[in-house]
């Protein structure tokens, strides 16, 4: 089980050779030393086996699609029993059409979904579609917000070293296209007063906000959600919350579920298909529409396809892991397990007197080797990196395999592996303070004493206490969120239970009933897109002041539906390099 005292094969020490030589990108450590390097033979439940046979409990989880654990038996048979239907058609396989129909369900803001390969595809497309949709090129994203690797995400995401005053962006990779800064605004996460002033001042330019609703592992602060969704409804832009992470892992309903705040589009992967490559743009019926190919003609259709978009093979992982989900109990064990490990580790560090912050949610979170709490992207900037390594290392050594910048919680990790992680917190804890000492004594100062985990102002508000916690864990959904589902399904919120506790009948004429009024809603809705906004301030920049009059110039049926006018019609505010490769 542990690594220690036994060394890397000859056979995983070759593989590695061939690797170094053939995949410039693709040798992967947790912890940013070569020496870590494996090379991965197998994986069941919760369990990682390298090529030398040394095994690792996993909360690296392939970055987090694992939440069912590996190799899960229904899963397996799922896939193996549509492969013997053929592995792909491109044109459309019922096991899509049984997904859409889920997600439809599940996902509060979904009226309309597409399916792609990855969850870069799909915030890549919702940026389009806004852009189309609202005829304006700039969009606004988070500092340290991760979206995938398109041109437009990776900027000021949580690789960046050297953040610009707000809201320049800074591109995280070489070879992007100067210009394509010139179209991305970045605003301070957590900070609803500085985000909403810069949504406000670029409105007329800006085509989307885009967001991770829990931005890596850091939880919005209570309202910041709902502010942003406030000022984009008021300005009729797009708000598009990136639930790669978040979607089916914080709740049936994803973090929209979870936070009780709604977006219009919203991009799910990971998780919901059990490691098969499927990722899932969804929305408001009125934005995803564009995407209709008849739409052609009209010069408006907004153009997002790929080989193996609704891959039936994807699709059929994807309905076995749902199916898995929505059995009682689940999120309610997810968190158990996500709460023990959060409180263990933080108990482990406050005992070993290391100065640490514990952010997260219960079923991914982190740790971070600073005393100052962890609020917002800069704050992460303070934190220890070296004595993170250190620390991930030690894990390692224990048998933990732990994600660069995050630990993914599974439903296969149990009593036997929880217990382990345990162990391994606190010797990894005793050893970064027994270092410490060292250092301290080596620079003549006391060690980190009575700086405990425990006893930063934020304690407490990551795990047990986060503003949403206990209120949509596998539990009844906000007022807000049921009285989405309520508009949208056109049924009582209480009547609308788990697609397997209904007949296929009654679920393809919800379906229906919820396409067919969002059809009318758009019909029913005038006015161009902003025109209140037009009249007001000034634009980000000169690009954006031309986009913004090209847009008005062109604004037609298809922008008369703004999140404005559905947060009115609908009464309420919810209308509307990374270092190892690992995210
Ligand atoms: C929040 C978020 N969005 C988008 C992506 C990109 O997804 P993919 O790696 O499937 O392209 C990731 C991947 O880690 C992510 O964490």
């Amino acid at each position: 089980m542990r690594r220690e005292g036994r060394s890397r094969s000859a056979r995983e020490d070759e593989l590695l050779a061939a690797a170094r030589r053939l995949l410039p990108a693709g040798v992967r450590t947790t912890t940013g030393d070569p020496d870590d390097a494996l090379v991965i033979a197998a994986a069941h439940g919760a369990w990682l086996r390298d090529a030398s046979g040394r095994e690792y409990v996993d909360y690296l989880l392939g970055s987090g699609p694992m939440l069912l654990g590996h190799a899960h038996p229904a899963v397996v048979a799922a896939v193996a029993r549509q492969l013997a239907r053929g592995g792909t058609y491109l044109l459309v396989s019922e096991p899509a059409i049984a997904l859409a129909e889920e997600i439809v369900r599940a996902v509060p803001c979904a009226e309309q979904v597409a399916f792609h390969g990855s969850g870069s595809e799909s915030t890549l497309y919702a940026l389009r579609l806004a852009r189309a949709f609202r005829k304006r090129d700039v969009v606004l994203k988070f500092e340290g917000g991760f979206h995938g690797m398109s041109d437009y995400a990776l900027m000021s995401t949580q690789w960046t070293a050297h953040p610009a005053p707000y809201p320049e962006a800074v591109p995280n990779s070489a070879g992007i296209p100067r210009a394509i800064a010139g179209t991305v605004l970045v605003a301070p996460f957590n900070d609803a007063e500085t985000a909403c002033a810069l949504i406000d001042r670029h409105h007329d330019a800006l085509a989307a906000v885009i967001v991770e609703p829990l931005q890596r592992t850091i939880p919005p602060a209570p309202g910041f959600l709902q502010a942003l969704r406030d000022t984009t409804a008021r300005r009729g832009i797009p708000l598009v919350f990136d639930e790669v992470v978040t979607g089916f892992r914080l709740a049936w309903g994803g973090a929209q579920e979870y936070y009780g705040v709604v977006p219009d589009l919203c991009a799910l992967g990971k998780s919901i298909s059990g490691g098969h490559p499927l990722s899932v743009l969804c929305g408001r019926a009125e934005i995803m529409g564009l995407v209709d190919p008849a739409r052609a003609r009209t010069g408006e259709h907004v153009m997002q396809t790929g080989t193996y978009s609704g891959n039936p093979v994807s699709c059929a992982a994807a309905l076995a892991v749902l199916e898995e989900l929505r059995r009682p109990g689940t999120y309610e064990r997810l968190f158990a397990t996500g709460r023990r490990l959060m409180e263990g580790l933080r108990e482990a560090l406050a005992a070993a007197g290391v100065a640490a912050q514990v952010t997260g949610e219960p079923p991914c979170f982190e740790v971070w080797m600073t005393e100052r709490p962890v609020t917002d992207f800069r704050a992460t900037l303070a934190a220890d990196r070296a004595r993170h390594a250190r620390f991930t290392r030690d894990l390692l050594a224990h048998g933990v395999v732990k994600a660069h910048e995050k630990f993914f919680v599974s439903l296969a990790h149990g009593e036997a592996e929880v217990a382990l992680t345990l162990e391994a917190f606190r010797a990894a804890a005793a050893a970064l303070a027994g270092e410490s000492a060292a250092e301290g004594r080596h620079a003549g100062e006391s060690p980190t004493e009575g700086r405990h985990a425990g006893e930063s102002p934020t304690e407490g508000r990551h795990a047990g206490e986060s503003p949403a916690e206990g209120r949509h864990v596998g539990g009844a959904p906000t007022a807000e969120v049921a009285a989405h589902r309520e508009r949208a399904h056109g049924v009582p919120a209480a009547e609308i239970a788990p697609a397997n506790e209904r007949s296929a009948a009654a679920l393809a004429g919800e379906t229906a009933a919820k396409g067919g009024r969002a059809r009318g809603a758009e019909a029913a809705e005038g006015g161009p897109a902003g025109s209140q906004a037009a009249a007001e301030d000034g634009p980000a920049a000169g690009q954006a002041a031309a986009e913004s009059t090209r847009g008005n110039g062109r604004a037609n049926g298809m922008s008369a539906a703004p999140a404005a006018a559905r947060t009115r019609r609908r009464g309420n505010g919810t209308a509307a390099g990374p270092p190892e490769g690992e995210r």
